[in-house]
């Protein structure tokens, strides 16, 4: 019982630094079993005689560290001996770094560690170790560290002294479980380049951006230093740029001792395609330099190839853009002083990121987050955890309440994702309904001259006022729709988890015949994208028609942000136009998805327009080029031009219902469903189209209308 041991924490201020906790104990028996129960305000890593203790990096994650804090088990029994040193070092992490310094309840309080180590010994007998003051704290070289701003270690230090440590009452019941995907090291990247920039700067490309940090080894004399700084691009003269991190410093320094030595950052970690070399030791010997890339460990289940090379890239972007930005909760971006959980990022990009990874656990652990946090009265913060205090609650963002236990259970057809989250969902809807000035709509005062209004909008779409970040279509419009939107997930939700939802059936009936009623014509893509999806209009032929002109005398070009984009290719492929659907998919001038695979993108940027035609960038402010949102097209692809997507939830029955188009010579999807692989392939032949389709289950294929029942195997049409 973790419980039951004391929280310790040094007995000063350890300012910026880490700090050891340290325990010695001697065995004299023979081990059955020990387990190592451990967790800590703070980020911490667990080294026993040496040997660092499991994978776990960052360990225990991020969660709502004023509920919510994850304790983590690991089986130790193989690593002990006779005599024994335990060394658990706690970071600052996210709890205690500069992201977090508007939550003092949370970021004042001490580095701690709680933990207990049980021996069951092979005569019956039971020891157990908990932290308590025979556990001793020295400072350690990890001289500086912070999420946002890097690590420095100096190894040239002299070991530290040990001293006593202090018991601290920090909550206990906050302790839970481990819930989530642990992050491991999942990938090595070695250097493409060394580039001397036109400044001078000597600065290596991994030509892939990646979230983790640099490992390297070098031979110096004690005091050298070596100095890195990250960077996503390089500038249009091709030297280093990293304003766009704002004020996250993202440094990685390390002062040499003397001899043959190596060194990765352990407490925080960065997002960076490239590295200058500020300062470094020695020779620069590229074969002992690499990047190590760190996500949530969670399993690969969907993939696309295709005869478009270009497309491939989309689809590799996509994916680095998910691994980068899923390091225990969904972020927004992985550089610059930001790295929230953002509701609305993660909302749009839930769908695509459960078909290429099996993220069930992931979002799992992130909605008991959302749950914490939400307020009272049903809101929910727009970043979760809340670290910044965000008190408003925008529609779309906080739409993630609903829409992501729904496409958990769509994707994997576990009835618990609905039950763990009814209560929060229908809190969400009531929220919305109690916080409208009309019935039946979610309307406020319009009060978009005001910087901090209450909702952000079809966010960064390009119909935007200039100056502005969020497009024209109306906030009440789109938070209406939203509403509509949440309500009937809610409806359906209940009615699987067998609830009563008479009450919520009628709400949304009432919801569309208002929204039908009040908004009735539609000036803008995502006004009609979103009447069109979330079915809120009875002129549906003619919003198509009128969305698909819209896009045709924009030159197959889209105008939408984060609100319209994802579901912009279903309103047009539902509605007949799956050929500008395509277009705006294969189109390359800006704004465009290949247009930043032409510009050298190898994650998905924030901006349609994050590098311009000319060269020259979207300003520092706000311009990520490790965004997933945009990547939701991805999910498009899977389940409209592969066309695989679940029948019943959890893929119990699998619809196959590809779309062609003879401008991609061949094209293939796959999905990893808990039955077995689903493969959809098309081809484009002298004869016609062939199709090469695999089911683990029975399934439902429809090619060009005409519907074919098969059982499990394999198929080929024409
Ligand atoms: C984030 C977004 C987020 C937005 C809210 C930005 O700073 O990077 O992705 O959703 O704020 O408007």
């Amino acid at each position: 019982m973790i419980k039951t041991a004391n929280w310790i924490t040094s007995s000063f201020d350890i300012d910026d630094s880490a700090a050891e906790f340290i325990r010695k104990f001697t065995i004299d028996k023979n081990v059955v079993s020990a387990i190592l129960t451990v967790t800590a305000v703070g980020v911490y890593d667990a080294y026993l005689n040496g040997k660092r203790i499991g994978d776990f990096i960052l360990a225990p994650g991020c969660t709502a560290y004023n509920k919510r804090l994850q304790y983590q088990t690991y089986d130790i029994s193989d690593m002990l001996c006779e005599n024994n040193e335990i060394v658990i070092t706690v970071g600052k992490g996210w709890h205690r770094s500069r992201m977090s310094e508007n939550r003092p309840e949370i970021n004042t309080n001490p580095c701690a560690v709680i933990a207990e180590i049980e021996i069951i010994y092979e005569d019956g007998t039971k020891e157990v170790i908990q932290t308590d003051e025979t556990w001793y704290f020295r400072k350690s070289k990890v001289v500086f560290n912070d999420i946002w701003d890097g690590e420095t270690y100096d190894a040239s230090l002299n070991d530290f002294a040990e001293m006593t440590v202090n018991i601290v009452d920090l909550d206990k019941d906050i302790l839970i479980p481990q819930e989530g995907e642990i992050i491991c090291e999942q990938e090595i990247l070695y250097p493409k380049e060394l580039i001397i920039t036109p400044k001078g700067e000597k600065v290596i490309d991994f030509g892939q951006e990646i979230t983790g940090y640099i490992a390297f080894t070098v031979n110096a004399k004690k005091g050298d230093k070596v100095e890195l700084s990250c960077a996503e691009v390089l500038d249009r003269d091709g030297n280093f740029y990293n304003a766009n991190y704002r004020s996250a410093k993202s440094k990685m320094i390390y002062i040499c001792c003397e001899g043959e030595q190596s060194y990765k950052p352990r407490f925080t970690f960065y997002g960076f395609r490239y590295i200058r070399l500020d300062s470094y030791a020695g020779e620069i010997d590229l074969t002992k330099i690499c990047a190590v890339a760190v996500y949530s460990d969670m399993k690969r289940s969907g993939y696309i190839r295709t005869s478009n090379e270009k497309l491939n890239k989309l689809f590799s972007n996509t994916l680095w853009s998910q691994r980068d930005n899923f390091l225990d909760i969904p972020t927004d971006c992985p550089q610059r002083d930001e790295r929230m959980g953002w509701t609305g990022d993660a909302q749009v990009f839930a769908k695509t990121a459960c078909y290429n990874y099996n993220a069930k656990k992931f979002f799992g652990k992130w909605l008991g987050d959302l749950r914490a946090e939400q307020r009272e009265n049903g809101s929910i913060p727009d970043t979760v955890p809340n670290f910044w205090k965000i008190m408003r609650s925008s529609t779309a963002w906080g739409d993630a309440m609903t829409i992501i236990p729904w496409q958990l259970y769509l994707m994997y057809g576990d009835k618990k994702d609905l039950e763990d989250n009814f209560d929060a969902m229908k809190k969400w809807v009531d929220f919305m309904t109690n916080d409208s000035l009309d019935k039946y709509l979610w309307t406020c005062a319009d009060d978009s001259d005001k910087k901090w209004r209450k909702h952000y909008g079809d966010w960064l779409a390009l119909d935007a006022p200039s100056g502005s970040y969020r497009g024209i279509t109306s906030d009440n419009f789109i938070a209406s729709a939203f509403y509509a939107y949440s309500t009937e997930i809610l409806v359906k939700a209940g009615k699987v988890i067998g609830k009563d939802m008479s009450e919520y059936e009628e709400l949304y009936r009432n919801i569309v015949s208002t929204f039908k009623k009040t908004f009735t014509k539609y000036s803008t893509q995502t006004e009609c994208v979103l009447a069109l999806y979330f079915n809120l209009t009875d002129k549906k032929e003619e919003t198509a028609k009128q969305l698909n002109d819209m896009i045709v005398s924009n030159g197959n070009k889209l105008q939408t942000g984060f609100v319209g984009t994802p579901y912009l290719l279903y309103a047009l492929s539902e509605n007949g136009y799956t050929d500008t659907a395509y277009n705006l998919l294969l189109q390359e001038e800006y704004p465009s998805w290949l247009y930043e695979v032409n510009h050298g993108a190898t994650t998905i940027w924030e901006h349609w327009d994050g590098i311009r035609e000319d060269g020259t960038f979207w300003s520092d402010d706000m311009n990520s080029y490790n965004h997933y949102s945009y990547g939701a097209v991805i999910d498009w692809i899977y389940s409209v031009a592969g066309g695989i997507k679940p029948d019943k939830a959890g893929f119990d029955g699998v619809i196959i219902e590809p779309y062609p188009t003879d401008r991609i010579e061949w094209f293939k999807t796959e999905y990893n469903s808990r039955y077995g692989k689903i493969v959809s392939k098309w081809t484009n032949t002298d004869n016609g189209v062939k199709y090469e389709i695999e089911t683990p289950v029975p399934a439902k294929i429809i090619i060009n209308g005409e519907e074919r029942i098969v059982y499990a195997g394999k198929y080929e049409f024409m």
